[in-house]
């Protein structure tokens, strides 16, 4: 016999021995997605893998090791922390902090009233002001939010969807305020409106006057705007919801195709907008399954571009994404155990191969993170990057029994759901239909049953508790003064500004809306004459009416 099959004979022989006196904790060890997990794994489980196939060089086809050539020995990830809350001026200040304490990057978050295209003094928007983000009704606000920060030497995130191009576009005059051409600016607007049906919920139009505005931002940038990521294709959300990796991955890169399907129906060459696609993955807990699916997502996209869109330039052809650690993993009991949790997440989001990173605070499942907790938050970035180690090799797990086995059955079960939903007649349709949602349903109540049955632990909750007193732990608190200080500022704008004007650019707008003109221009011009997000979105409204979620789980 091989000294191989004597050595795997010997130690099925131990392991006999050995589990009689300790038996191995499960019956069945498996992933989030229901992959099941050997006991060990040697090079019988990669005996087909292809080097050159299915993995090759980082920066090269189908980039499963990285899109950069030299990744994290050259840049770093970029740190950017996601923040923003009550007024202009307040998350100017964090923006600055942060900026100061060494982010590479600014991301914003928006208040509800502004995600969904309400102005602050909307009855809609009562209670809401300022509280899971920052308060924007006008240019105003926006060049109170970017005072004293250059908008060509940051690249900012926007977390932004139905209303994205009002926010792109204030940015961008924020910037030509400053002195600084479109095509200089650098950043990225999320304008992932298929998630917003399938979780997210801040949506406002049918997706048929959405899926159009996108395309004409993916145009208009393209053209206009050539540095700036103009979607960011969105699995975080979805995961949130409670779907599994494999899930995550399929759902967003089905996403994907459609986003591409649509601008290519609108006559854009994929190699035009293709390369500013970008991609926004969550990194959850289970460590390796994590790395192994943004490898298998890089390989999926990259296969998906070239075969089914046959996209030749590579910069098409490759998934950069960002990642943030998970929101719902984050316990309120214990929070300090958040930031072993985080450290992790953010470890496999590392060896991942990811672009752009968010770390979690400790306290956010309590609130909004105070400066002390974003502080420690981006430190763990710091020190992952600085004093770990791990990213001075590109793609280090690569050849590991385990990883590529793992990112060879993510792939393989994520192709077969995209297959589904190609039968179903694409993603739009199968949103429509309630699969996407009912699948993502299902995988959240069966983690609920596991961690409700002590199957899952999760420390401080349903094992290793404590009484616990957080009297003392800091928590932020939205002053409730921001409505009332927006509402006056709205008073003050519309008296200054040339409300003639203001009716002239929306008229011009809502007859664009009605044809079939790129918005983006007319969206411009509202800008700059300080019409309101509130006013351009209801002038949308009057066109396209507002989506219905009919779906019944
Ligand atoms: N060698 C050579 N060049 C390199 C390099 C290397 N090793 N590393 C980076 N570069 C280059 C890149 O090519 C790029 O240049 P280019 O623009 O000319 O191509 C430049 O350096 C910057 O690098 P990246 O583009 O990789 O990094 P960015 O940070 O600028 O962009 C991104 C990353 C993923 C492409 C971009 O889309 C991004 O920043 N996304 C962030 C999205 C985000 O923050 N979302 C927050 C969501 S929070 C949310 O949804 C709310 C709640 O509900 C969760």
């Amino acid at each position: 016999m091989s000294d191989y099959k004597e050595l795997k004979k010997s130690y099925e022989e131990k392991v006999k021995k050995a589990t009689e006196r300790f038996p191995e904790r499960k019956e069945k060890f498996e992933t989030s997605s229901g992959i099941e997990i050997k006991r060990v794994y040697t090079p019988e489980d990669i005996e087909n893998l292809d080097y050159v196939k299915d993995l090759s060089f980082p920066a090269e086809y189908p980039f499963t090791r990285g899109v950069q050539p030299t990744m994290y020995r050259s840049r770093f990830w970029t740190m950017r922390q996601y923040a923003g809350f009550a007024t202009a001026e307040e998350s100017n200040k964090r923006y600055k902090y942060l900026l100061q304490q060494g982010t590479m990057g600014l991301s914003v978050a928006f208040d509800l009233p502004t995600q969904i295209g309400y102005d602050s003094d909307n009855i809609m928007a009562k209670g809401e002001v300022g509280k899971v983000g920052v308060a924007i009704d006008s240019l105003k606000d926006m060049e109170i939010l970017f005072d004293g920060i250059p908008l060509d030497k940051v690249s900012t995130s926007m977390t932004i969807n139905a209303t994205a191009a009002f926010l792109l576009a204030m940015y961008l005059i924020v910037a030509e305020k400053q002195g600084i051409s479109f095509d200089k600016v650098s950043g990225t607007i999320q304008n992932d409106i298929l998630k917003e049906y399938i979780a997210r919920g801040t949506y406002i139009y049918p997706p048929e006057p959405s899926l159009r505005i996108i395309s004409n931002i993916f145009e208009f940038c393209s053209n206009h705007v050539p540095k700036w990521n103009t979607i960011s294709i969105s699995g975080y959300h979805i995961r949130e919801a409670g779907s599994t990796a494999v899930q995550e991955v399929a759902f967003t890169l089905a996403d994907g195709i459609t986003y591409v399907e649509e601008a290519i129906k609108a006559g854009l060459d994929v190699d035009k907008f293709a390369p500013r696609l970008s991609f926004f993955f969550n990194a959850h807990n289970n460590f390796f399954e994590e790395i192994a699916k943004f490898r298998a997502a890089r390989r999926m996209w990259a296969k998906i571009m070239k075969e089914r869109f046959k996209a030749k330039n590579p910069k098409s052809l490759m998934l950069r994404f960002h990642t943030q650690t998970g929101g719902s993993t984050l316990t309120a009991q214990q929070p300090e155990n958040n930031i072993v949790r985080v450290t992790l997440q953010a470890l496999a989001a590392v060896l991942g191969g990811t672009q752009s990173l968010h770390t979690n605070s400790m306290d956010e499942a309590l609130a909004l993170p105070t400066e002390k907790s974003v502080r420690i938050a981006l430190r763990t970035q710091q020190i992952i990057a600085y004093e770990s180690g791990v990213g001075n090799t590109v793609d280090p797990l690569a050849g590991s029994y385990y990883i590529e086995n793992l990112t060879n059955e993510i792939e393989k079960k994520a192709f077969e759901y995209i297959e589904k939903i190609d039968k179903m007649g694409g993603m739009l349709k199968a949103i429509e239909s309630g699969y996407v949602q009912r699948e993502i349903a299902e995988s959240a109540y069966n983690y609920q049953k596991a961690i409700e049955s002590g199957e899952q632990i999760v420390v401080g909750v349903n094992k290793f508790t404590i009484e616990e007193d957080k009297k003392d732990l800091e928590i932020l608190k939205i002053n409730e003064e921001v409505e009332k200080k927006q509402v006056e500022k709205l008073k003050k704008l519309k008296q200054e500004r040339d409300n003639s004007l203001v009716k002239d650019r929306l008229t011009s707008l809502k007859k664009a809306a009605s044809g079939r003109d790129n918005l983006m221009p007319y969206i411009l011009d509202c800008v700059r004459a300080y019409c309101t997000l509130g006013e351009m979105a209801d002038t949308l409204r009057e066109v396209f009416g507002e989506y219905q979620d009919t779906v019944s789980l």
